[in-house]
């Protein structure tokens, strides 16, 4: 049996990976130890800093994620600041700004990072695409949820179990990179 350290204080991505790992003979287990996240211009460059930052207080291999909703009229906004953004205008502050948009495309980016201490951190990038919906529905998942409908589909992400939120979602596919990674250590 494998032990993975998740580093987030996010219930909602914890539920995520052990739904992903369920199969697997791993267990997740949640280290909310906090880290600041650099307003870096990538999501790379965030998880980078909190893998440095982690590092120097954790001594164990350890996951951290960092994800972001890059809407496409609104040139990539929030991105790298969807944490910021979601906690200030939320979903309906983000549905206002698309008020008079035609175009509605968006893609949700995520990016693991594995560290094991003293070598390098290793990153797995996971996408979705999808458009923002004209009004917020259900009440399942976080963040962006209710207003995030991936491609292929007519439900929110916020109407779908986690089971099937993962098998579209962008933490979902890079997920599944990760798990290819361990499964060969
Ligand atoms: P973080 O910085 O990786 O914790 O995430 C940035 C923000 O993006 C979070 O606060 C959430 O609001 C949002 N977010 C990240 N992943 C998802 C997701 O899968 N669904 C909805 N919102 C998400």
């Amino acid at each position: 049996m494998k032990t993975i350290y998740f580093i987030t204080g996010n219930k909602g991505k914890l539920s995520e990976v052990k739904e992903k790992l369920r199969s697997l003979d791993v267990t997740v287990i949640q280290e909310d130890l906090g880290y600041p996240e650099v307003q870096g211009d990538s999501l790379e460059e965030v998880a980078e800093y909190g893998v440095e930052c982690i590092k120097k207080r954790f001594s164990h291999p350890f996951i951290l994620e960092d994800a972001g909703l890059f809407i496409d009229a609104l040139e990539g906004f929030p991105g790298v600041y969807s944490k910021y953004v979601f906690f200030t205008i939320g979903c309906k502050g983000i549905l206002k700004l698309l008020e008079e948009k035609k175009r509605r495309t968006a893609v949700f980016r995520s990016v693991y990072a594995y560290s094991e201490p003293d070598k390098k951190p290793l990153f797995f990038i996971g996408e979705c695409q999808g458009i923002i919906a004209n009004k917020e529905k259900g009440g399942g998942g976080f963040g962006y949820d209710p207003i995030f409908i991936p491609n292929g589909e007519t439900k929110t992400f916020a109407e779908m179990g986690i089971e099937e939120k993962n098998t579209f979602s962008h933490r979902g596919k890079a997920m599944d990179k990760l798990i290819d990674f361990l499964k060969e250590k």
